[in-house]
């Protein structure tokens, strides 16, 4: 396994970065049939216990469905049409949770942005442990919560897809396909950063 996918995936940046941050992208073709290295996907939790958080409250919950479990299909049916039309050939589905409050109501106003931190640095693992990940947003949350009966407190804000990369040939749909190799962009640097000079 590869960390970087394919050489025309990789980030385009002004200086040199981390191989493991220019190569990782998204992509919606993962490939059933390949082998998977479950030490990858533990790897890849454990690099999200990791993260800094706020006061080290680690306000994060993952819940993981590996495919052809009932947890993978509960994740899946809750997902957009659009989006569980390709990640249902993911190898599993990760649910990203924020503790919003601790269980004797104090709130944790940072979780949103320390699960982010965890969630990047899961897919960061992954991309080093040769897999790929694709987070989305687009899933119902309500439904989530209903399946694995969250408390409140507890909010379901991404999924993440984990899985081998496959051939974009592999989706059905013409969009998809072309989105797997159309040109990685990002805002330039000095549209996003103030700088002292
Ligand atoms: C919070 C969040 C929500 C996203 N939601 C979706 C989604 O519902 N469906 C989808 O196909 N991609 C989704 N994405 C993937 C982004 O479109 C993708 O990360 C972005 O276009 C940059 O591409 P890259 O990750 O390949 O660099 C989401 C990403 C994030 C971080």
């Amino acid at each position: 396994m590869s960390i970087i996918s394919s050489p025309d995936r990789l980030a385009d940046t002004s200086v040199p970065i981390s191989d493991v941050i220019a190569g990782r992208w998204s992509p919606r073709s993962f490939d059933p049939d390949a082998v998977f290295e479950e030490e990858a996907l533990v790897a890849a939790l454990e690099a999200a216990r990791w993260a800094p958080s706020a006061s080290n409250t680690q306000p994060w919950r993952f819940i993981v469905g590996r495919r052809g479990s009932d947890t993978f299909q509960r994740i899946a049916d809750a997902l957009v049409p659009f989006n569980a039309a390709w990640a249902a050939s993911a190898h599993a589905l990760v649910v990203n949770i924020a503790e919003t409050e601790t269980d004797e109501g104090t709130p944790l106003p940072w979780a949103v942005y320390d699960l982010g931190q965890a969630a990047a640095t899961f897919n960061l693992q992954a991309h080093k442990s040769g897999l790929h990940t694709h987070p989305v947003g687009g899933f119902d949350v309500d439904a989530i919560r209903e399946a694995f009966a969250l408390e409140q407190r507890f909010v379901p804000v991404t999924v993440t897809a984990v899985g081998v990369l496959g051939s974009p040939d592999a989706l059905e749909n013409e969009m998809l396909r072309s989105r797997e190799t159309a040109p990685r962009q990002r805002k330039g640097l000095s549209e996003i950063v103030v700088i002292d000079d």
